[in-house]
């Protein structure tokens, strides 16, 4: 059987879902606190950019793959509008509860769709956009989704891939001190749960560096691969165009 990691464990490859299926049911209630806790707010910066700069116009079909409590989705019905598509999808029940909860809430129905990115349950060439935040680091075969996204793509159709990246050499010392000092015991102290921050630090560190994760989007068969980075590379915004 193949090996994987799940943060800095070696894992069998069949056991890396279920394992990062226990870290989100377990911080599902309290994750948007905590999100604004650890990031000091950025992460709505980050994703208010990757909004911003999408070019995602009124009446276009949205994809939100690994869409959590809801926030891209929310910003791309807003964007979209009456006449527009937007799905909110997640593999994971507690998150996607909270997700739809919190939107239907503010008076947002989008379709929900329990999904693995894996393995999407939607046709060939059906959405003008796809985005995953924060998701992909997640993933057991990150090339098998990277195609999934492809392939329900228009042609002509745009991924957002917004991830942890590699930081800025000059920042690491600050940022490991901080992902591995500090974001456990903020984690124990609000969601009662050191060690699923403990594997968010270890996941980032794991995860592909800018210039890998490009080379991913053309071997997935996305055209104009590109990133920008943000707060120093804590954060790059991949986009890439499907041919
Ligand atoms: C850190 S959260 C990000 C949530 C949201 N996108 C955000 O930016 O706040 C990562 C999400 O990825 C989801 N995920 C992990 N593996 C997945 C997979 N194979 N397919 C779909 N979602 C997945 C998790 O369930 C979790 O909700």
């Amino acid at each position: 059987m193949s090996k994987t990691h799940f943060g800095f464990k070696s894992v069998e490859e069949t056991e890396k879902a279920g394992k990062v299926a226990e870290v989100f049911h377990s911080v599902a209630q309290k994750y948007d606190v905590m999100n604004d806790l650890m990031s000091g707010g950025l992460h709505r910066v980050w994703k208010h950019f990757t909004l911003t700069t999408s070019g995602v116009r009124p009446g276009d079909k949205v994809l939100d793959i690994a869409g959590g409590t809801g926030d891209l989705a929310r910003g791309w019905a807003k964007r979209v509008g009456k006449s527009g598509e937007v799905w909110l999808t997640d593999i994971n029940s507690s998150m996607l509860t909270v997700g739809r909860d919190r939107l239907l809430d503010e008076g947002m129905m989008l379709p929900v769709s329990l999904a693995d990115a894996e393995k999407l349950p939607f046709p060939d060439n059906y959405f003008d956009a796809v985005s995953v935040a924060f998701g992909l680091r997640n993933m057991t075969h990150k090339d098998a989704a990277l195609k999934e996204m492809c392939r329900v793509l228009k042609p002509g159709g745009k991924l957002f891939v917004l991830e942890f990246s590699k930081v800025w050499k000059p920042l690491s010392p600050f940022y490991d001190f901080y992902s591995f000092k500090a974001l456990p015991v903020m984690g124990k102290l609000v969601a009662g749960d050191a060690d699923s921050y403990q594997y968010l630090a270890e996941s980032i560190r794991m995860h592909p560096d800018q210039e890998t994760l490009k080379q991913m989007m053309l071997e997935a068969g996305f055209g104009r691969v590109d990133y920008h980075n943000m707060t120093g590379g804590v954060v790059a915004l991949h986009k890439g165009v499907k041919f």
